[in-house]
């Protein structure tokens, strides 16, 4: 098996890189000690992501009603957390845009289902008030990165693969794990390892589909993004032919959260209307 991770994982090669400063501002958010001229110094060594940065302040979104000229003020205005999240969304976008035939997902999707992810996970993180909550966005935005490897990796075994989906009643982790012997959760995370990433991503983004397994301190971390992975199905693209498996949260899950249902409903209305307001 670990020639057949080895050789998967040699397919990194085909994607879309992740660019170095994401890689940077990724470390960055798991420090609790980073403070904003870290931040602000490794935005401003690149021209074109801080142009990006300033126009997508100055836009209608932030409605903010004078000329924001400055990474500086960018960050005392929309906030570090606002920031960091808005960045790596940028820097992740083209990486997890492409489509994936073995798994169904026209280009957009993934990453709609992703950046769904991300949002909701912060936001049960903020509602539950865990410290440092970017870090379940970053992680609700890599959770299926594994997928990218997979697709290119399983596209011979298309085939057996929807007949496990579709025959079988499997869902797209368990029929991985059929024919490979790990899911795209798993080698995901391979791919966090490599990459040189907090441990925090790579546990998460590894038991998203299996929280069970996870070791204790990162249990109710991965579920978080586990639930949140069911509940993006239910407002955005993403599932691809995963759909038909059932993908919906039992309303008594939030208990072991210590959340409401009223709570996520709330929650999900106002990320819905985010979406709308996001091009795909
Ligand atoms: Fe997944
Ligand atoms: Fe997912």
């Amino acid at each position: 098996m670990a020639d057949l991770i080895e050789k998967i994982l040699g397919k990194a090669d085909d994607l879309p890189v992740l660019p170095h400063i994401a890689m940077e501002i990724l470390t960055l958010i798991d420090s609790e000690n980073s403070i904003p001229a870290d931040f602000q110094s490794i935005i401003e060594n690149d021209q074109v992501l801080t142009l990006k940065i300033l126009k997508l302040a100055n836009s209608a979104y932030y409605g903010y009603p004078r000329e924001i000229i400055s990474v500086k003020e960018a960050i005392v205005i929309l906030g570090l957390d606002t920031l960091k999240s808005l960045v790596l969304s940028l820097l992740t976008r083209q990486m997890l845009s492409k489509g994936l035939d073995t798994y169904g997902l026209k280009r957009g999707e993934l990453w709609e289902h992703s950046i769904t992810v991300a949002m909701i996970a912060r936001s049960i993180a903020k509602l539950m008030r865990l410290a440092n909550v970017e870090r379940y966005f970053v992680s609700g935005l890599l959770h299926d990165t594994g997928k990218l490897l997979l697709d290119i990796y399983l596209l011979d075994n298309v085939e057996k693969l929807k007949a496990q989906v579709n025959e079988g009643g499997l869902d797209f982790s368990e029929a991985e794990e059929m024919l490979l012997g790990f899911d795209h959760a798993f080698i995901g995370s391979k791919l966090i390892e490599q990459w040189n990433l907090p441990s925090f991503l790579e546990n998460v983004v590894c038991y998203h589909h299996s929280v069970k397994r996870a070791p204790d301190i990162y249990k109710k971390d991965a579920y978080i993004i586990d639930i949140s992975d069911r509940l993006a199905y239910s407002i955005a693209r993403g599932s691809g032919t995963d759909y038909k498996v059932n993908k919906t949260v039992n309303p008594a899950e939030y208990g072991k959260l210590g959340l409401t249902v009223a709570d996520i409903e709330a929650n999900l209305e106002t990320i819905k209307t985010s979406l709308q307001s996001m091009k795909f």
